[in-house]
């Protein structure tokens, strides 16, 4: 129970990460407050954090959206007084080649990967410098650090993510002196439902990039985001941390 008391906003909370995430700061005493385009799936989440004794809330709405978004947070906040912690969790990719991409398809992976992080981290700042203390975490990937070499036709995928980065690093030193920590996750490959399509020879070429040769365990990263939200990491900030069996070596 490291998060006793805390509330936690997480966006994609009705994705394969988010739920994990979800549930996993519900465990460790957290109320969780989800922010997803999909309310079915919000839903579902909010019964596992009901489950684990803690308070819920859902809110379904485009993250890529700044008012939106602001209504979403402006509605979490008025019920609970505050956040305590932002997980970034929504996003994803698009594979398409550089010299064939669309502008339609560059724009909407940085408005759900880079914009929707801007607009929710903007939208919950405010209360965190008020309180002056909080904890912001976003899930970038180690396609920003590694150029996608997991999965070709990440360009603009990783641009976003590695925006993520850029701005996990600025915000941090803004914000330092006020309380507020803000990480970043750089995942590879992990064990989610969508991986179990790989042919075996699409996951033979995965692993065959991954020295450990495992797959992240989606409860694991959970973990490393506990550790992260926790008191005794109020003195870690700025940190991009692979978790990725070592690709990115
Ligand atoms: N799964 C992996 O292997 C992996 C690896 C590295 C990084 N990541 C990153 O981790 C995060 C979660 O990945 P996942 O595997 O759980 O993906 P997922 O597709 O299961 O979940 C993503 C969630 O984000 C939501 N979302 C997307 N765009 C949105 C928008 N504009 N507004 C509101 N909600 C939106 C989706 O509805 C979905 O519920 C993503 O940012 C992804 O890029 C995943």
């Amino acid at each position: 129970m490291r998060l006793q008391g805390k509330r936690a906003i997480v966006t994609g909370a009705a994705g394969a990460l988010g739920t994990v995430i979800a549930q996993t700061l519900a465990r460790e005493g957290a109320d969780v407050a989800g922010i997803d385009l999909n309310a079915e799936g919000l839903e579902r989440t909010a019964d596992l954090v009901r489950a684990e004794g803690r308070r819920a809330l859902s809110a379904a709405a485009d993250l890529s959206d700044f008012d939106a978004v602001g209504t979403a947070v402006a509605s979490i906040t008025d019920e609970w007084g505050g956040v305590d912690i932002l997980l970034n969790g929504a996003g994803g990719g698009a594979v398409s080649w550089f010299h064939e991409m669309t502008t339609e398809t560059w724009q909407t992976q940085l408005d759900r990967n880079l914009t929707s992080v801007f607009n929710v981290t903007r939208a919950v700042l405010p209360s965190m410098l008020e309180q002056r203390s909080g904890r912001i975490i976003s899930i970038a990937s180690i396609a920003a650090v590694s150029g996608g070499r997991l999965v070709r036709g990440a360009t603009a995928y990783a641009a976003a993510k590695a925006g993520v980065i850029g701005l996990t690093k600025a915000l941090a030193i803004e914000v330092a002196e006020q309380g507020i920590t803000v990480n970043a996750l750089a995942p590879g490959a992990q064990a989610t439902p969508g991986r179990d399509n790989d042919t075996p020879e699409r996951r033979e070429a995965l692993l065959a990039q991954i020295p450990t040769r495992l797959l992240g365990d989606p409860a694991h990263l959970a973990q490393i985001v506990v550790f992260l939200a926790a008191p005794e990491s109020e003195n870690i900030t700025g940190l991009v941390l692979p978790v990725d069996g070592g690709h990115s070596i």
